[in-house]
């Protein structure tokens, strides 16, 4: 007898949001976080900007969808140079976002809904606006707030050279140059990203007393944990050494740098876990750390340490089974002598979407200026969902993954915003095309994303893909996501552990089980026949089984329990 399966899903039943309700210890281990980039997610006062009222308006929607926790890149007050990552008040909501009551509101929402708070901490850099940078340029050389920044003279017979040779990962060299109070050209600062985004210098007391602070501020808050921006970057290598000749920077690079990945950032993160720990429920600090290798990035989740960092040797990974299987096995054995779970991720606000990473040849990297073909990138980007979720620890979510939105990769020049595509030389300064707001309804204004516009202009048929036109579509990839986050409530086996018993498969096919569950996932261009292993839980395309056996096309990840 053959029996054919649809890639299906289900709402979530009352029973499973209860579930999300129910107060956990060690949630973290294998939540799966959320994602929102607050200005593209949902406008409620019609500027064309989203905010943090928006963001409270949808959160029955995530809970709904099945997350633990939603983590809000940064919405403090901020000019904006980059996307709020050049943070001028630590305490302070920017109004484009709405007011720290808003925040509270939003926190208290989300905790009675059963969802937890991560924000967004930009411990690297401040923005040029911040009061202690302002004060350190117009007091001029010798001011003391000028030792909380890297400033140097230069080098050359007037001082007209950088200090060293370093450069800004949005492109440029990594020092600017001020204008002294007196009109002359002065002193240099360092910004390992725009001119805007001054460096920290982590060495002088009063940083360290201030982000104790801040984090003080937003625990009390009732925030849940903290993702941690440029984690790696903290502390410098003595004396600034110059690098030699160097390729441009990347980021999310990898490299060994004498700005990244210095062995004193772990004390500081050390201070900061034990103030963490004076507070109540089980928070969490994950980490963006660019590191060389898993190992190193091990370093970071070390018991005394952070709780999670993001896997981005996984987010650069191609949709191939031997690379998968690589990276996955180094992962989790890199995890496992530190105690810390793994994370999962394919998609943020600095990375082509996967779906169309994935529909484009490999070996691209992250920043993509192609559609590719995009049935082939949406059909690999839900398989590769399915195998993400299946793989012992937390994932990630970025929004509108949930929708299979595909990068807009053709926004004219005059619309993007991104300070690096400006910079740079045209390597690394496409992040505006994942940043495009998400479409809500089929139709109208900014297709639901709020009353009016969007501050990055929407594609003709956005609204095909928005959160109306899937919803109790079986087969959409809104229901998949629903299904499979449902899935991983109801089946112990997933998320949890730090292994994965791998399973003879063909070439290109990735299988393994993890207790009473079997993962296939065929990364491959042509069907293959497995062993049917259970009862089929979730497919993300159309599998076929006949006496035992188990027909999965390319493409395709399958689920079954044998429980
Ligand atoms: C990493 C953030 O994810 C990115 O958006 C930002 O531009 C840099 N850090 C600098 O803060």
């Amino acid at each position: 007898m053959s029996q054919q399966h649809s890639p299906s899903g289900s709402p979530l039943t009352e029973a499973a949001v209860a579930t999300v309700a129910a107060p956990r210890r060690d949630w973290w281990r294998d939540a799966v976080i959320y994602q929102v980039y607050p200005r593209s997610f949902a406008d409620s006062n019609g500027d064309g900007m989203g905010d943090l009222e928006g963001v409270r308006s949808r959160l029955p929607y995530l809970r709904d969808l099945g997350v633990d926790a939603v983590w809000l890149s940064p919405f403090y007050a901020s000019p904006q140079a980059d996307a709020g990552y050049d943070v001028a008040d630590y305490r302070a909501v920017d109004p484009m976002f709405g007011n720290l009551l808003d925040a509270d509101a939003l926190i208290r929402d989300a905790h009675e809904l059963g969802l937890r708070i991560i924000v967004d901490l930009v411990p690297n850099h401040s923005s040029d606006q911040h009061e202690w940078f302002r004060r350190a340029v117009a007091e001029g050389p010798g001011s003391p707030l000028r030792d909380r920044y890297h400033f140097r003279p230069g080098k050359g017979k007037n001082g007209e050279l950088p200090p060293n040779d370093w450069e800004s990962i949005f492109g440029g060299p990594a020092w600017t140059r001020v204008t002294e109070p007196d009109g002359t050209p002065g002193e240099w600062y360092l910004h390992l990203f725009a001119p805007e985004q001054p460096d920290f210098n982590w060495e002088h007391p009063a940083v360290g007393d201030e982000f104790r602070s801040i984090l003080r501020f937003w625990l009390d808050m009732g925030v849940d944990g903290f993702r941690i921006d440029v984690a790696h970057g903290l502390v410098k290598a003595d004396g600034l050494p110059d690098l030699g000749t160097h390729d441009q920077l990347k980021l999310l690079g990898n490299d060994v740098m004498p700005f990244f990945d210095q062995d004193g950032v772990h004390e500081v993160y050390r201070q900061w876990r034990q103030i963490l720990d004076e507070y109540s429920g089980d928070r969490i600090f994950v980490a963006e750390a660019w590191t060389p290798t898993v190992e190193r990035t091990a370093l970071y989740v070390r018991p005394d340490e952070l709780h999670q960092a993001f896997n981005f040797q996984y987010l650069g990974t191609d949709w191939d089974a031997k690379e998968l299987r690589t990276v996955i096995d180094r992962t989790l054995e890199s995890m496992r002598p530190v105690g810390a779970p793994a994370t999962w991720v394919l998609s943020n606000h600095d990375v082509t979407r996967h779906a169309t990473r994935f529909a484009n040849p490999p070996g691209l990297g992250t920043q993509i200026r192609t559609a590719g073909d995009r049935a082939l990138g949406l059909r690999r980007a839900r398989a590769a969902t399915l195998l993400m979720l299946a793989l012992p620890g937390s994932a990630y979510v970025y929004q509108g993954e949930e929708l299979g939105l595909p990068d807009v990769v053709d926004l004219p020049d005059e619309v993007r915003q991104d300070p690096a595509y400006f910079r740079g030389e045209g390597q690394d300064g496409f992040r505006d095309g994942c940043r495009v707001p998400i479409p809500w309804t089929r139709a109208g204004s900014s297709y639901g994303f709020g009353a009016g516009g969007s501050w990055l202009p929407q594609p003709a048929g956005w609204g095909d893909l928005s959160v109306e036109a899937q919803t109790g579509v079986p087969g959409s990839t809104l229901e998949l996501y629903r299904s499979a986050l449902s899935a991983r409530r109801s089946q112990p086996d997933l998320g949890a552990g730090d292994a994965v018993e791998w399973l003879r498969a063909p070439e290109g096919v990735l299988a393994f089980r993890r207790g009473e569950f079997v993962c296939v996932a065929n990364t491959g261009g042509e069907a293959v026949a497995t062993p049917a292993y259970g009862r089929l839980l979730l497919a993300s395309g159309e599998i076929t089984e006949a006496d035992g056996e188990a027909k999965v096309p390319a493409d395709t990840t399958v689920w079954w329990t044998t429980g």
